[in-house]
């Protein structure tokens, strides 16, 4: 059984509505989930999201950008906050901020996002449009270790959702949305555990894969007790 001491101290950074956030949120409530929800910052003081961690009793920052005469400053500001709140891992959820070598280099392996496609495919905005335009059949969500070029890191968990006759970017985003919810928590339980990480840039897991049998890989699955 973990213990509380065990649990690995998670910040969220967002930008917007939060509904990422508000999954992860919910998952950690779960006594034997491995991480808990110490800080939600926003680089947006007017994102929904903060209302809805206020809500939820986490603790929340705006540390608008605007106010920062350089991309550094306000890094060094976010970057403090987060060893104030002696944060273990950083999971980007709709955070809309590229992030310099020097900030990323510090979170290395400790700073995760999730994308609303199946990378390496369609990195950057307006997925769902371009997905649709390339005709693609399957289409999903990924959840990455943060690197420097956006989009790109060791792939911890991607899940896939067909795309249907008819979708619009709307349709296809929601149904895209909806997996992005399970797969969060899903890959941020891989990391926490230990069950998932990084070696030689990819991911190598440190229990038994099963075959998965959704659409989810790594297979959702519990992880052993430690
Ligand atoms: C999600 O689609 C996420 O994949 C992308 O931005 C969106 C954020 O949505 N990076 P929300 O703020 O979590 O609702």
């Amino acid at each position: 059984m973990l213990t509380p001491t065990a649990k690995k101290r998670v910040a969220i950074l967002i930008s917007g509505r939060g509904s990422n956030m508000v999954s992860l949120l919910e998952a950690a409530r779960a006594p034997d989930y491995p991480a808990q929800i110490v800080l939600v910052v926003s680089n947006r003081p007017e994102a929904a999201g903060l209302e809805r961690a206020r809500a939820a009793g986490v603790p929340t920052l705006a540390i608008d950008h605007k106010q920062f005469a350089t991309r550094m400053a306000f890094e060094a500001k976010l970057h403090q906050a987060l060893l104030d709140a002696r944060t273990d891992l950083v999971c980007n959820a709709g955070f809309m901020r590229m992030l310099t070598g020097g900030f990323v280099d510090r979170w290395r392996d400790r700073q995760l996002n999730i994308h609303p496609s199946l990378l390496p495919a369609f990195p950057g905005l307006d997925t769902h449009e371009r997905a649709l335009g390339e005709g693609v059949k399957v289409h999903g969500c990924t959840v990455h270790f943060v690197r420097l070029e956006m989009d790109t890191g060791p792939i911890v968990a991607q899940a896939a959702v067909p795309v249907l006759p008819g979708d619009t970017p709307e349709s296809l985003g929601a149904r895209v949305l909806e997996a992005e919810h399970r797969l969060y928590p899903h890959a941020l339980r891989l990391v926490a555990s230990g069950a998932a990480r990084v070696v030689n840039e990819t991911i190598e897991m440190v229990v038994p894969n099963v075959v998965p049998k959704t659409l989810f890989s790594p297979a959702l699955y519990s992880a052993p007790e430690t």
